[in-house]
């Protein structure tokens, strides 16, 4: 009898002890599991820099420090952050007046993808250590990654806050701002439609936007300009034998930067200050001299990270971000161009972006008199942004500039 109790309890011992090893496996796998499948790559710098996260959300409003510096070198592809596509916003703007804005378009995909009040602007009183720190985690033009805290802070600082919106409904009009966003692209040669360009309340442009000659193809006026440090004082070289003088500069231009690296910001401090820049690539230059007498601090606003970071997120990430020049990888300065009108009017027409049948076309407009090619550079993905353009236009958010007759969209030349 005794002995029977003894083996029955042992039994009962040796299934017990199992089920113990065995929860505690399982637990252990499931742990593993979830670090594997979740968005973090196991590399150390990442568990590193999570724990230093946590820490500061710990200590919140409390003055903190810049995190470590974060290197691009460091990674092989574009890290993942499970903050990645969390934005900053802004407060709701004006209640569109306009019916028919493609804000209240009904389309699933876009309704998903799309922001109305993401922070469009970078400014001194929208910048601060939790900020930086966040910022930190992305490369260049997404954030402030490989930067140090000092050099980049020196220009944010003297960033005013937007006094006014980018743009306003124009008064005695429909109450909508319609927009034309004109692109460089070659399609525009011999397209004649500068004068419908011309009738929106508002035109972007961007680059090598050379009007003075091409007026019939490609309007006349300019209300934004976007622009980088790069484009500004490479355009003149660039485009200057197809009659490019300088920036556009109608009375009361707004302009745009895209704040696209270390360069950028000191170009800005040198222009926000009035003085020449101090060091970098532009060193001795003087910004205020390319804006042709119309750079006014209070019609000069800069891109926010955040911005720039969730249009490529939701509307253009490339798979290229997966290779190992993922850093140099971002969209075309006409792609951010055409979002931040997509975010600012109710309406945009697009001219002069890619379409299917841009081999048919120079490069650019200006290239009037010898057919050029299209060139492809490794940081753009000219392809997915195409696509992008016709998809928009298809979910009619955007119309599309396009020569080639509507029926025989579906064909794709390759
Ligand atoms: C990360 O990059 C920095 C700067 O290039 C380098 O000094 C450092 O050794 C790298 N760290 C690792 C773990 O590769
Ligand atoms: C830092 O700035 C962000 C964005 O403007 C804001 O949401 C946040 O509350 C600020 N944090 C502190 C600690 O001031
Ligand atoms: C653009 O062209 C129109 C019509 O030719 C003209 O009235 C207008 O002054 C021009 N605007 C600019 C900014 O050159
Ligand atoms: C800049 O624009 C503001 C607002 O339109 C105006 O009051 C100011 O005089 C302008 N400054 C210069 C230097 O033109
Ligand atoms: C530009 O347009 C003109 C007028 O349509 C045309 O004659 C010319 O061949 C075009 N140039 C190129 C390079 O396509």
């Amino acid at each position: 009898m005794a002995s029977q109790i003894s083996r029955i309890f042992l039994l009962l011992l040796v299934m017990t002890v199992s089920l113990v090893v065995f929860i505690l496996s399982q637990e252990s796998l499931l742990k593993s599991w979830t670090v594997f499948s979740g968005k973090h790559e196991l590399r150390w710098e990442n568990v590193f820099f999570d724990i230093n996260l946590w820490g500061q959300e710990e200590k919140t409003a409390v003055a903190e420090t810049p995190i470590p510096l974060l290197y691009r070198g460091n990674f092989t592809k574009l890290p993942q952050w499970d903050f990645d596509d969390v934005y900053n916003q802004d407060a709701p703007p004006r209640p569109t007046t306009c019916a028919h804005s493609l804000r209240n378009s009904q389309d699933e995909n876009f309704k998903k993808a799309f922001l109305p009040n993401i922070r469009l602007f970078l400014h001194k009183d929208n910048i601060n250590m939790s900020e930086w720190n966040r910022l930190s985690h992305f490369n260049n033009p997404f954030g402030f990654m490989d930067y140090k805290y000092d050099e980049v802070m020196a220009s944010v600082k003297l960033i005013p806050k937007p006094k006014e919106p980018l743009l306003l409904p124009k008064p005695g009009g429909d109450g909508c701002v319609h927009c034309a966003v004109v692109g460089t692209a070659g399609i525009l040669n011999g397209s004649k439609v500068g004068a419908e360009i011309d009738a929106h309340d508002y035109v972007f442009r961007m680059n090598g936007a050379v009007t003075k000659g091409y007026e019939e193809d490609v309007g006349n006026r300019t209300s934004v300009y976007v622009h980088t440090a790069h484009s500004i004082t490479a355009s003149p070289y660039f485009f200057g034998k197809y009659g490019y003088k300088s920036a556009p500069h109608d009375e009361g231009i707004k302009y745009v930067l895209i704040p696209e690296g270390m360069r950028d910001f000191q170009w800005l401090e040198g222009l926000l200050k009035g003085q020449e820049v101090s060091g970098g690539q532009f060193n001795k230059k003087w910004p205020g001299t390319y804006y042709s007498g119309q750079y006014n601090e209070s019609r000069f606003y800069v891109l926010h990270q955040d911005f720039l970071r969730y249009v490529r997120n939701r509307f253009l990430k490339s798979p290229n971000l997966n290779k190992r020049f993922w850093a140099i990888v971002r969209p075309t300065n006409g792609a951010f161009a055409l979002f931040l009108a997509l975010h600012t009017c109710d309406t945009v027409d697009a001219y002069g972006f890619m379409t299917d049948d841009y081999m048919k076309y120079s490069n650019y407009y200006v290239q009037k008199y010898i057919k050029t090619r299209v060139i492809f550079y490794a940081n753009h993905d000219y392809k997915l942004e195409k696509n992008t353009w016709k998809d928009l236009h298809n979910r009619k958010i955007i119309k599309l500039y396009q020569r080639m007759e509507p029926e025989s969209g579906t064909e794709k030349p390759k």
